[in-house]
């Protein structure tokens, strides 16, 4: 059976406890399994569908999942953009293709399940999109009601679309997402909702799923998993899952963890320039890139761990960048991503270009977002489509032709 460990002091506590941090001193808290005491092979796993379930050896879910088939997502070898990179082996993990087009819903299905096996009655988070409508499709899923808190006026219109729709309770604040999470860390707090943000040690353990499918598509460990960062959950799961493996003996190094974020708000690059022991948080977070809009990432401390240990790098990329990599995918690959998701991408790019990544590397770049989910920025980058009278002629001359 499982414990939570503190990151910080080891203190530990039963996994039935609902503790978001350490009580002693206040650090993140994460799921500690005796490793030593489960069997897994990787043939085992490889008899199974590819999905976040194919792991249930290192996950803390025991009740029947509330699932909708997460997972399993696509791995690209993104062959144009990286030729123009002089990569041979770029990846992109298209973590789009999930249920509700984010990667979250891997974290979603295990936090929500195991809301039931905490036998809790709701759930709740602070969102800038994607974890709203992920809470939302599961919590539609498990029948019990959801809240949550967006920053007023900065979430993408399809996610807030999928929030309302899937019959979630949309609360917009007039502030943005940094304090959004405070108050609902508050009102779990004192209403004992279930709190499912990346500070919730339970939810993490479903996206370090992502890492472990890439490997089991690439047959091998890549170099490098790069990863865009905001709240800086994802990277820490997915470091955590490596280490997890790496204890098991399925896995013999790690990838260089790399995390990039925007550059109006990279308080996580920051701190990893400037070498500082902890991040500072940023006041007014600002991009294009609303998804990874946060100032005072909460899993910073594990985020920052997960860089260093494995001589990682941290990049910021300008919105400009962001969007012309969204176009890049979008027009040399097919892939169709969000703006945040195109960052990791971006990342790439300009870590080639400044020496930083050698060009043998195999790479895995996580995208996280289905591009669907922020229609008016892609929109707003798009010629308009070209109205024509309904005739021949009038075709003709539009095509040129
Ligand atoms: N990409 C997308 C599309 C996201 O929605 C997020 C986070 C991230 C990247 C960054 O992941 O926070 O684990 O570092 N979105 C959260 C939300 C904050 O509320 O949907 P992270």
């Amino acid at each position: 059976m499982y414990h939570l460990v503190c990151v910080n002091c080891e203190a530990t506590y039963p996994a039935d406890e609902i503790l978001y941090n350490c009580k002693k001193c206040g650090h993140l808290l994460a799921v500690k399994y005796p490793l030593e005491e489960i069997s897994v092979t990787r043939a085992l796993w490889e008899s199974r569908p590819l999905s976040v379930w194919r792991y249930r050896e290192l996950l803390p879910v025991q009740v029947e999942p509330v699932t909708l088939q997460e997972g399993g997502t696509p791995l690209y070898h993104l062959q144009r953009l990286g030729e123009e990179m002089g990569l041979k082996h770029l990846y992109a993990k298209h973590e789009g293709m999930n249920p509700s087009g984010s990667f979250k819903d891997r974290g979603m299905t295990v936090g929500v399940s195991m809301a039931l096996q905490l036998k809790k009655k709701s759930v709740a988070c602070a969102s800038t999109g994607n974890t709203s409508a992920s809470l939302a499709i599961y919590a539609a899923k498990a029948g019990i009601p959801a809240v949550v808190l967006l920053p007023a006026g900065k979430v993408a219109v399809g996610k807030i679309a999928q929030a309302l729709m899937h019959g979630a309770k949309v609360i917009s604040i007039r502030g943005n997402f940094d304090r959004a999470l405070e108050m609902v860390h508050d009102l779990c707090l004192s209403h004992g909702l279930y709190l499912l943000n990346s500070i919730n040690p339970y939810r993490l353990e479903g996206q370090k799923t992502i890492g472990f499918e890439a490997l089991d598509q690439l047959s091998e460990i890549p170099d490098r998993f790069v990863l865009p960062v905001g709240n800086a959950g994802n990277i820490s799961a997915v470091y955590k899952g490596f280490l997890e493996l790496q204890e098991l003996d399925l896995m013999d190094r790690l990838p260089m963890m790399t995390g990039i974020q925007a550059e109006g708000s990279s308080p996580v690059v920051r701190a990893i320039r400037e070498k500082l022991p902890e991040v500072i948080p940023e006041q007014h977070p600002e991009t294009v890139a609303t998804a990874i809009r946060i100032g005072a990432p909460v899993n910073a401390e594990k985020a920052l761990t997960a860089i260093r240990m494995t001589g990682g790098l941290a990049e910021s990329v300008t919105d400009a960048e962001i969007l012309q990599m969204q176009r890049d995918l979008a027009r040399k690959e097919g892939i169709g991503v969000e703006p945040a998701s195109a960052a990791s991408v971006a990342g790439v790019r300009k870590l080639v270009e400044q020496g930083m990544i050698e060009r043998h590397e195999r790479i895995v770049c996580v995208v996280t977002g289905h591009l669907l989910k922020d229609p008016d920025t892609v929109i707003k980058q798009c010629e308009p489509p070209t109205e024509i009278n309904a005739d021949l002629p009038s075709l003709l001359s539009a095509l040129h032709l």
